[in-house]
């Protein structure tokens, strides 16, 4: 990697992709860097179909990223694209683009509107009725009434919390997990990170998750002792009583690291919300639709919660995201208060039906718990190697933590080595593996989250090829000409 400054910006280049290279080049001239997370690869991605990514110079990357944890049924599923133009009325569209559109034909098609504000659409009440059945139909979905669209992760957050809010007028202390991400607007952004983050919002109060006991996946095979949990859960009802409002976390921390906790955690969180008479908030939005091997987390963690935030895979790339949960509490908001442009899109809407019908239809979960197991065989190998400290995760979502590396050259941060690996899985092992993943979470580990219909084998192969690579980072990291990126 090489980089270059463009109007006083850095961009990553590569050598030998002259295509990309242009790309990177006019992409940091014409959008600002904070649309973006640093990372070493910089991949510049043309196409992709299934599990895989094709840069512009054609060469093909295994995507263990899912896009960031949303394509679970993989990219551009055929049948998938059938369901959503069915379900929008597309079918003469596309018959016309596919013959060709000519002068005497109309000027307009007849199908589902892209925008039915303040109206409603049958895609948005039979994507209401699905999504509700679905969750309902899983253990712990009991409290599924109703369902508030939002535009994105952040806004679901956003509404689930100003109706908690709204619910009881005394109620203002929102607890929530420390080190968790839920987001960068408004009230997603206070729940994020920890006291010494920016911009603290002074109703919020942080406990702590049991990061230690589930540093790794023996440690968090051993018992979790709650007494410290219990200890700050009550000296905060001690101190607000009838003011709280609130507990919302993530079922794991994936943003801060990777850190899947013991169910009884989460079920302590919500014994308290019950014995204070709270609601106990789920942010699942980068689990749900399947990744932890579960359709719902709530599900799998033994939990029933009284509003579920659901995103990113819940349309499978089409951008469409919910707070599902108790229409008492969401009653509390009035007219207007969670309405925007966006939410309850026909699209959006249509993506949802399409991908439950996806799952309802096939073998994904039973399929990806398959796939879980390969997982996390392949990647427990990786703490073989001197460059990772541990691996943790569960079901089709796990980090790999790097620790520091001595190379010939110089002693290596955990943080220079995670960045590393993400650079040498980019150019591959020389035998045409190579494998796109994002920069490092918290700084030093690499989520590994490929789309769950990725297929054992070809899990085996990559994982493989994964080992070989991060195997040779100390030459990676010493600049060694031996090293053999993969050929394009
Ligand atoms: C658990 C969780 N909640 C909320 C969000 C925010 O979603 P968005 O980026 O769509 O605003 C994310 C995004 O990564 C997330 O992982």
């Amino acid at each position: 990697m090489t980089t270059e400054s463009i109007n006083q910006k850095a961009t990553v280049l590569h050598d030998g992709e002259t295509a990309s290279n242009e790309l990177r080049r006019r992409n940091v001239s014409t959008e600002p860097r904070c649309l973006r997370t640093p990372t070493s690869s910089m991949a510049v991605i043309e196409s992709s179909a299934g599990s895989y990514h094709y840069t512009v110079e054609g060469r093909k990357l295994m995507d263990f990223t899912s896009g960031v944890l949303v394509s679970n049924l993989g990219h551009n599923p055929t049948r998938w694209w059938k369901r959503l133009y069915d379900y929008l009325g597309h079918g003469e569209l596309v018959q016309k683009l596919h013959d060709g559109i000519s002068e005497s034909d109309e000027q307009f098609v007849r199908a589902a509107p892209l925008t039915v504000y303040n109206a409603v659409s049958p895609l948005e009440v039979e994507s209401c009725e699905r999504l509700l059945k679905s969750m309902r139909s899983e253990s712990g979905g009991a409290r599924m009434e109703q369902v508030l669209w939002a535009a994105s992760g952040s806004e679901a957050v956003q509404k689930a919390l100003w109706a908690s809010l709204a619910h009881r007028e005394e109620g203002d202390i929102i607890i929530a997990t420390r080190d968790g991400f839920h987001g960068k607007k408004g009230l997603s952004a206070a729940i994020t990170g920890n006291e010494n983050s920016p911009d603290r919002d002074p109703r919020v109060r942080f406990i702590s998750f049991p990061k230690e006991e589930c540093y790794s996946v023996e440690k968090r095979r051993e018992p979790l002792d709650l007494t410290k949990y219990e200890a700050e859960l009550t000296a905060l009802a001690n101190e607000f009583g009838s003011r709280l409002c609130c507990v919302v976390t993530e079922p794991y921390l994936g943003g801060g690291g990777s850190f899947h906790p013991q169910k009884e955690y989460l079920q302590l969180l919500q014994r308290f919300c019950r014995e204070w008479d709270i609601p106990f908030i789920l942010d699942e939005i980068q689990a749900n639709f399947g990744r932890t091997g579960s359709m719902y987390a709530y599900s799998h963690y033994g939990v029933e919660p009284d509003i579920v935030l659901l995103g990113k895979g819940l349309g499978n790339g089409i951008p469409v995201d919910a707070a599902v949960g108790r229409s008492d509490l969401f009653g509390a908001l009035g007219y207007g208060d969670g309405s925007d442009t966006w939410s309850a899109h026909p699209l959006g809407c249509a993506a949802v039906l399409a991908t439950l019908d996806e799952f309802e239809a096939g073998n994904v979960i039973e399929e990806c718990q398959e796939l879980g197991s390969v997982l996390e065989e392949g990647l427990l190998r990786l703490t073989e190697l001197p460059a990772v400290a541990a691996v943790r995760g569960e079901g089709t979502v796990w980090g790999v933590e790097f620790q520091a590396l001595k190379s010939d050259k110089a002693d290596h941060t955990p943080e220079e080595v995670a960045m590393a690996a993400v650079e040498a899985c980019y150019h591959g092992d020389g035998a045409g593996h190579a494998i796109h993943v994002l920069g490092p979470l918290a700084g030093r580990v690499i989520r590994i989250a490929p789309p769950l219909v990725l297929s054992t084998a070809e899990a085996r192969e990559y994982l493989d090829a994964m080992y070989n690579i991060l195997s040779r980072l100390p030459e990676f990291l010493s600049g060694d000409e031996n090293w053999q990126p993969s050929q394009s």
